[in-house]
């Protein structure tokens, strides 16, 4: 297993960037919004993998349901896999709940799924194809 990276809500995304470069010297790579999602995120260099901040649009989102729910924290662990296709079929196989039945295109211009929190222990799972 290799974790490709982390996604963090934030209510302020400057000032998150700030944090994580300021405190623990991460590496700003590259910021992508989705339109779609309602969010905009920075995503920072942490040595093999990289902490994604997620800042929503609107409230009316999921990260922003998310941040009105439970606030800013760990939101979601992204798992890298070879082949999209089959980390989706085994993880069905293997009897967990996946949110994306399909793969969708993710804010790294890569294919990703999401597993549904419950079939892991409470924590929102990504796959990222690399
Ligand atoms: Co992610």
């Amino acid at each position: 297993m290799k974790i490709h990276h982390v996604g963090v809500a934030v209510e302020d995304l400057e000032a998150a960037i700030e944090l994580y470069t300021n405190n623990f010297g991460a590496e700003l790579t590259h910021r992508a919004s989705n339109e779609k999602d309602g969010l905009t995120a920075a995503f920072l260099r942490a040595g093999e993998a990289e902490v994604e901040l997620m800042q929503p649009l609107r409230e009316d989102t999921p990260v922003g349901k998310f941040l009105a729910n439970r606030g800013p924290g760990l939101h979601h662990i992204a798992i890298a896999v070879n082949d999209i296709h089959q980390a989706i079929a085994e993880a069905r196989a293997n009897g967990l709940e996946m949110i994306d039945q399909e793969p969708r295109i993710g804010l790294h211009g890569t294919r990703i799924a999401f597993v549904h929190p419950k079939s892991v222990g409470g924590v929102l799972t990504e796959f990222v194809e690399t």
